[in-house]
């Protein structure tokens, strides 16, 4: 077995894309309980909610009342796509920012309207005005892999997305397989090869769950030297314009591999599944990973 980190950080999604594309209208102090028993846990850098328009992502219409009343704690990430996002953002007392571009322009169009380019082009300044006033930014790279409307995705071109971020100078790059098309393989040689090239950016890797890959993918990633993992409590999410696309990897089966690989996370298993019992009854469909499955039998 090649070397592995001893240490990995974890990076809490659910609140933010587990719960963007739940059917049902979650309460919002649900989800303020939700996000401080994550905390709990010793989840400390999280996605907590995104700026977007309500119009287009209904579910993260209250991020202005989850900024007011959140704890703060750690690193707290919201999702902008634009300038816009960004001003209420700020505004909402949020200092650190996520901004998001897919590879493919086809999955971009259907997500924020516009080209890669136009959103790179919009997003340039924006991120050079953050960065002058000492923000925290991550540019979230979506279809890394695989694009639900145009299919594989030549690395060089997730590449070249991830190259115009860095040089923009953002703090991380969170790599996404959005639709859940990677595997072990495909894994290893991109976060290798982004291992490689930006070898002093923060390097996170976000994988969906569609196809059951989530796990190797991220054994995988872990022997390419990848330390970050966003994962998503419940493996709740997904992305409304990317169909077909399931749930984030599970935040407690994510532990449990650690764990078994004795890789440190700071994060309680136990206190993640308390967490999920803060949403699981709001939610339109059961929760149905294996380690809340186990701790749910415990009960
Ligand atoms: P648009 O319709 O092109 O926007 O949408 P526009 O600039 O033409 O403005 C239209 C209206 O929206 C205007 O209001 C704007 O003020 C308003 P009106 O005059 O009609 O009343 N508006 C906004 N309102 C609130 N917040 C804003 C905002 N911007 C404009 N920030 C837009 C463009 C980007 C707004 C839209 O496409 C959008 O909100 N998309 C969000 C999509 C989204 O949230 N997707 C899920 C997150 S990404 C993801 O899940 C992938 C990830 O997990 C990684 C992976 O797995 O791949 C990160
Ligand atoms: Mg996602």
């Amino acid at each position: 077995m090649s070397s592995l980190p001893k240490n990995v950080t974890l990076i809490e999604v659910g609140p933010r894309d587990g719960l963007q594309n739940e059917k049902n209208s979650i309460p919002t102090d649900q989800k303020l309980a939700f996000i401080h028993a994550l905390q709990q846990a010793g989840l400390h850098e999280m996605e907590v909610t995104s700026f977007v328009s309500p119009k287009w992502v209904p579910q993260m219409s209250d991020s202005m009342e989850i900024m007011a009343n959140i704890r703060k704690q750690g690193r707290q990430l919201v999702l902008t796509p634009n300038a816009r996002g960004v001003e209420n953002a700020l505004r909402a007392g949020a200092d650190s920012m996520a901004v998001f571009v897919g590879v493919s322009d086809t999955f971009n169009q259907h997500n924020i309207n516009r080209t890669t380019e136009e959103s790179v082009e919009t997003l340039r300044p924006i991120i050079d005005q953050l960065k002058k006033d000492h923000h925290f930014v991550r540019a979230c790279i979506s279809t890394a892999f695989h694009c639900p409307y145009e299919g594989f995705i030549p690395q060089e071109q997730t590449l070249s997305l991830c190259r115009q971020f860095v040089d923009m100078g953002v703090d991380e790059l969170s790599v996404a397989d959005t639709d859940g098309m990677a595997n072990p393989l495909a894994s290893f040689t991109l976060f290798q090869e982004l291992k490689q090239q930006f070898p002093n950016i923060l390097l996170t890797a976000h994988f969906h769950d569609t196809r059951k890959l989530g796990l190797a993918n991220i054994y995988a990633s872990l022997q390419a030297g990848v330390d970050r993992f966003d994962t998503s409590a419940g493996g709740l999410g997904g992305c409304p314009f990317a169909p077909g696309a399931t749930g984030n990897v599970a935040t407690e089966d994510v532990l449990y591999l650690l764990e078994s690989l004795n890789i440190e996370t700071g994060v309680d298993m136990d206190k993640v599944c308390l967490a999920v019992d803060e949403v699981a009854p709001y939610l339109s469909r059961p929760i149905e990973t294996a380690m809340y499955n186990l701790y749910k039998r415990r009960k």
